[in-house]
């Protein structure tokens, strides 16, 4: 297995370019499966989930290519309605074929899903918005087994929480659905307008997407599209952490700032220099930080996809702060493998009290999960000496060439088989 060799202390300086969202394209990915016609994504990351979903695409039916950061989805003719187990272990997202294939073939035998170890994770939210609209479903020999015959029915559907692919996978059911279908309590985040966009494009009828309640007036018929990825703001957040880590001085290309506005003002709290001009976020060290807070919520607030990230950086500064996650229940996974590296961390249920210490030291670790990997990263970026990532799969999942932008900031970090 591969893993990453750093050798920590160099300060960051330099662009660096940010990829497309990992969490946008998945679900426009998988939106290509309501149409027979062509489509054409740009701005697609490199990374194994994306392989993974259009190796899944390629298996239901629907013949997809990715060159360089385009991926082009080619007519079709006939979809399978089975996503196998082999298929669905490798990525939690993969419930979101549930949607389209429900709508366009009137059932779907999905394999209860696999990817990162955070939490529980269940899908009862998705399956209950399913029931609601017409689906009969059957959990059997670890399948979910859904079926609505005479096709779904719109509907009010309201979650108890505001669960992003739960949202993604109802608006892309709801587009084939009769009649009417409104999502109260829906997620806001940007990558479900990203979706709503591409639906729209496709001829879909959805309106409210970036707000609590999502009205979608099913069509019949839905038509190709073309469509750019929005930039990743969690690769961008990431590597803007990485700056102030390193107390250097990095530009940040091709980021959307106004998606970012939680980590933005607590780096600006903290005492970095953030400045925005377009499409362009450049972060410099200008003093030594403070430490702050942070909740995580859903967005508009904290992202918990940063959390981890946050806790590294709060790591190496002193003074004290806790760091709280709300939206999901076992995500302190890095929290033992950063007391490898020697911070002082004590965990509370949903809190995390962290007394920032002068130095940490290399020491081999190892990611448990997609964002307490990029977290292992940046601690080993500010250590001293050498540190030793194991299991980095995980952050193949998500980060785009990520040792090759760090080198090219100035880092020493390589990837050894
Ligand atoms: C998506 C993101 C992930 C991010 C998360 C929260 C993708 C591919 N992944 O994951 O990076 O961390 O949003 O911003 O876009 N829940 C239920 N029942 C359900 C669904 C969810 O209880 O049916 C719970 C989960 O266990 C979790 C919380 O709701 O505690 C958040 O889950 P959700 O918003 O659905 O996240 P994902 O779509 O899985």
């Amino acid at each position: 297995m591969d893993k990453i060799i750093i050798n920590g202390g160099k300060k960051l300086c330099g662009q660096v370019k940010i990829s497309g969202s990992k969490n946008s394209a998945l679900p426009i990915l998988f939106a290509t499966l309501l149409t027979d016609d062509k489509c054409k994504i740009t701005n697609v990351p490199t990374l194994a989930d994306i392989k993974t979903t259009v190796d899944f695409l390629n298996f239901i039916g629907k013949p997809t290519t990715k060159k360089g950061s385009t991926v082009i989805a080619e007519t079709s003719s006939k979809l399978a309605s089975v996503a196998p187990y082999d298929l669905v272990r490798k990525m939690r997202a993969s419930v979101l074929v549930m949607g389209p294939l429900l709508a366009r073939l009137g059932k779907v035998d999905v394999s209860l899903p696999g990817g990162c170890a955070i939490g529980a994770r269940p899908i009862d939210i998705h399956i209950e918005a399913f029931k609601q609209m017409g689906a009969t479903v059957e959990i059997k020999q670890g399948y979910i087994k859904m079926s609505a015959h005479k096709g779904l029915k719109g509907c009010d559907i309201e979650f108890r929480f505001a669960s992003v692919g739960a949202t993604e996978n109802v608006l892309l059911a709801s587009v084939l659905a009769k009649g009417t279908t409104r999502i109260i309590n829906a997620a806001k985040e940007p990558e479900i307008e990203d979706l709503a966009d591409v639906l729209n494009k496709m001829g879909a009828k959805i309106t409210g997407a970036g707000t609590k309640i999502i009205t979608i007036e099913g069509v019949d018929k839905l038509n190709g599209f073309t469509h750019s990825v929005i930039p990743d703001r969690i690769e961008t957040a990431t590597y803007m952490i990485a700056a102030a880590i390193t107390k250097g001085e990095v530009s940040l290309l091709n980021t959307n700032s106004k998606h970012l506005q939680a980590v933005i003002d607590k780096l600006i709290e903290a005492g970095l220099s953030v400045k925005i001009k377009d499409t362009t976020i450049n972060v410099k060290w200008v003093k030594e930080l403070k430490p702050v807070n942070i909740k995580t919520e859903i967005y508009p607030g904290f992202p918990t996809d940063v959390q981890a990230q946050w806790m590294a950086l709060m790591t190496t500064i002193h003074g004290s702060c806790i760091i709280e996650e709300t939206v999901f229940e076992n995500r302190f996974l890095h929290v033992a493998e950063l007391q490898r590296f020697g911070a002082n961390l004590q965990i509370d249920g949903k809190k995390v009290y962290v007394t920032g210490v002068k130095n940490l030291s290399g020491a081999p670790v190892m990611v448990s999960d997609l964002r307490a990997g990029a977290a292992l990263v940046l601690a080993g970026l500010f250590a001293e000496g050498k540190s030793k990532i194991l299991r980095i799969y995980h952050l193949d999942r998500g980060y785009e060439r990520l040792e090759k932008k760090f080198t090219k900031l100035g880092a020493s970090i390589k990837r050894i088989k």
